[in-house]
């Protein structure tokens, strides 16, 4: 949106395609944007299923005039990931009221009511053309609109759109447009993240917004209207409101009863407490860019604001208000202005095809930056400056629950054995969507931990909404600095990875693994018995960055290998015990996600019990067999295969005697990897499994970074 700032069609259309290519790395099917038309209150409307590149062609085919500038214009745009509804035009987002696009909505998230209201609407005598839950909002806005005005109330935009949230069940981040608001643009969450940009011209007379909470009068007679003085760009819209409350319908619904709104149901008054962002109250040059993720936002300005669930914001007039759809007590009054640590240049390629092989070969890096200024490998002494007021109650913990999707679990499960050892704590590893479908009990005196790249995964959010709800204790293990995670958490850590692009999580997985070593390392510094082997461990790490580089070196070797004999098979196994069964999960899903070659990591010890009977001189099997107490456990194991023909590739330490002379007389494949800690020896065990992958799937020809289907970011459920 931009306010007093002339921009040319041409440069809001950029403007809009370059933020939505920044977001290409989250994988999206489908995209589009709204802007304004040549007509006055026309919209623009452009969608296409596919990348942003097959919208701009879309764009440039239709040729809209450039050079029409504007001093004052909202636009919006989307990438999509179907939900509801496949792929295709009509389901892309912007969704519109009508045909004439009243109003516009661009949507992340599930509205999980959207059938019921969907089937009132069409009894209204609506008609939907897609798919989508999204296209339920856009009709409802009009439906709202239209039944209000014919009422006698032109509502203000924020206010409309508290009673549109009233209708709505589910999770979303949402933009909506209208022509009815012109330079208007509302964006509202409740379980899907958004942030808002702010670029002025002049300093900000302050760096946050207060909040405008609703009344709590619900109810009273008859309140009227209070009119706010000097509506948007002098239209001669009348009325309104700041603070609102309503009567919330009872459900479910039934098809006389949508949306019962008259007067005496509300009380609208006048708020006490308004955002400004001009300077006393003269106008002022600025410009606002909403976004679900930083990384669209960065290059325009660093200054951000993240709103909280149920937040209203209403930009107009070049000034941001934020409302409450409800209130609660003790929540926070203010929305703080914050700058961005992020860089542009973190985000780019660097000289490196994929995202994916820059953060493979940035670990030695990333690790690194996991540890800055929190070990302190002389004194034997680890400093989480998150969790450090929290330890004691953590160490008071009846047991530990880590809980996470994806990558994220396995960093989980790679390390709950050293946390059991160190803290004597015990701790239970959790798939989010599992632990939320068993509705696991949680107590008070639970410590729960929630490991996220993103910090925004819907289900991990979802299950730490459970366990706040039951008063356990929170712990955030995140990489997204402002995240959704990392704010409702009590306490946590960041793993300081740098912003991770590759659809396929690599060095977030070898951070979080560090940084929950860590937590644990923290929790048994208060125990003697522990020291001598937290010494081992802090040790360990202190090589690991040096280690990841020399295992990197592999890369050329693990090129062949892929190419002479991995590739043309259909599946994989892999076969890990102890320690090694995570990085066996983990190097599996890596396969799977970005080669789509199939991939299962087994438990070693229990090959025996069935996945044998898959063996044979064909399968190829990738077997884990570094020095640990196990050792002689995993060699007897791959002794099983190789009696039945097998031909398995051996990740060994450097120089293994077991393997070296196998290796020289070709009865196996051998990728050695220096030796650390048992306890970390899969941080180093997962590289060569992270090149395999993606050298798979380059040699395939998948699109690294955006591989088919899936999201970098799943804010859906
Ligand atoms: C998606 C991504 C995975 C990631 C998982 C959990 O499925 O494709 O790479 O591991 O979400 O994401 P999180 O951000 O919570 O770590």
């Amino acid at each position: 949106c931009n306010y007093l700032v002339e921009r040319s069609r041409g440069d809001i259309i950029d403007t809009l395609v370059e933020g939505l290519e920044r977001l290409e790395y989250r994988g999206y099917d489908s995209t589009g944007i709204a802007i304004d038309g040549d007509q006055p209150e026309s919209t623009l409307l452009y969608k296409q299923i596919g990348k942003v590149a097959a919208l701009k062609e879309e764009i440039s085919h239709d040729a809209p005039r450039r050079d029409v500038s504007f001093v004052s214009h909202c636009g919006i745009a989307h990438t999509r990931w179907a939900t509801h509804g496949e792929p295709k035009q009509v389901n892309c987002h912007p969704q519109k009221s009508d045909p004439s696009c009243e109003f516009t909505v661009v949507h992340n998230g599930i509205i999980t009511n959207f059938r019921d209201l969907k089937t009132l609407l069409i009894n209204k005598g609506y008609t939907f053309e897609s798919d989508t839950d999204t296209e339920c909002i856009a009709k409802l806005f009009k439906h709202l609109y239209d039944e209000n005005l014919s009422n006698g109330h032109e509502l203000d935009f924020h206010v409309l759109t508290k009673l549109v949230l009233l209708e709505l069940e589910g999770s979303y981040g949402l933009l909506c447009r209208s022509s009815h608001y012109p330079e208007e643009v509302i964006a509202t969450r409740k379980g899907s993240p958004l942030l808002i940009g702010v670029k002025s011209e002049k300093k900000l007379k302050v760096d946050f917004v207060d909040v405008e909470f609703p009344d709590d009068n619900a109810g009273k007679p008859d309140t009227p209207l209070v009119s706010r003085s000097g509506t948007p760009n002098g239209s001669a819209r009348s009325q309104t409101t700041n603070g609102f409350s309503g009567l919330r319908r009872t459900r479910p619904y039934d098809s006389n009863n949508l949306l019962p709104i008259t007067p005496n149901e509300f009380n609208l008054r006048h708020s006490q407490s308004r955002a400004f962002l001009s300077e006393d109250g003269k106008p002022n040059p600025v410009e606002f860019f909403v976004s679900s993720d930083a990384a669209s936002v960065i290059k325009h300005t660093k200054k951000v604001l993240f709103l909280e669930d149920d937040d209203i914001a209403h930009i107009y007039d070049g000034e941001l208000h934020i409302h409450r759809s409800r209130r609660e007590v003790g929540a926070s009054m203010t929305r703080s202005i914050q700058t961005l640590e992020m860089e542009l240049a973190q985000i780019m390629k660097g000289p490196y095809t994929h995202f994916m092989q820059k953060e493979i070969f940035e670990q030695p890096d990333s690790t690194f930056n996991t540890m800055r200024g929190r070990i302190d490998f002389d004194s034997g002494t680890v400093m989480l400056g998150g969790l450090q007021a929290w330890l004691p109650a953590v160490r008071r913990a009846r047991r530990l629950i880590m809980i996470a999707c994806g990558t994220s679990y396995h960093s989980c499960l790679a390390t709950r054995a050293i946390f059991e050892e160190l803290s004597e704590i015990p701790v239970s590893v959790e798939l989010a969507s599992d632990f939320l479908d068993r509705k696991c009990p949680v107590f008070r005196d639970d410590v729960c931990c929630f490991v996220s790249q993103s910090g925004e995964t819907a289900d991990t959010m979802l299950a730490l909404n459970y366990c706040l709800e039951r008063g356990a204790l929170t712990v955030g293990i995140v990489n997204s600095v402002g995240s959704s995670i990392s704010r409702v958490t009590h306490c946590g850590v960041h793993i300081n990875a740098g912003p991770e692009i590759g659809v396929a999580s690599t060095k977030a997985y070898t951070s979080q693994y560090i940084a929950l070593v860590m937590f644990a390392l923290s929790l048994s510094d208060d125990r003697v018995s522990k020291m001598e082997r937290r010494r081992e461990i802090m040790n360990g790490l202190r090589n690991i960055p040096d280690q990841i580089r020399e295992v990197l070196s592999l890369e050329p070797r693990i090129k062949e290998l892929c190419q002479q004999d991995l590739e043309e098979h259909k599946s994989l196994l892999l076969l890990g015990r102890g320690y090694q069964f995570a990085t066996a999960l983990e190097g599996a899903l890596k396969i799977k996600e970005i080669s789509y070659m199939h991939s299962e990591g087994v438990l070693a010890g229990e090959l025996k019990h069935g996945v044998l009977a898959l063996v044979d001189e064909q399968l190829p099997i990738i077997a884990f067999a570094t020095r640990d107490s196990l050792f002689p456990k995993v060699v007897s194991t791959i002794e099983q295969v190789t009696a039945r023909k097998g031909h398995p590739v051996i990740i060994c330490n450097k120089n293994d005697d077991v393997w070296a002379k196998k290796a020289e007389t070709k009865q196996l494949v051998t990728l050695e990897v220096p030796q650390t800690v048992d306890c970390l020896q899969g941080l180093l065990n997962i590289i060569p499994l992270q090149l395999i992958s993606y050298w798979l799937a380059v040699n395939r020809g998948i699109d690294v970074d955006f591989p088919r289907n899936l999201a970098k970011s799943v804010t859906v459920e």
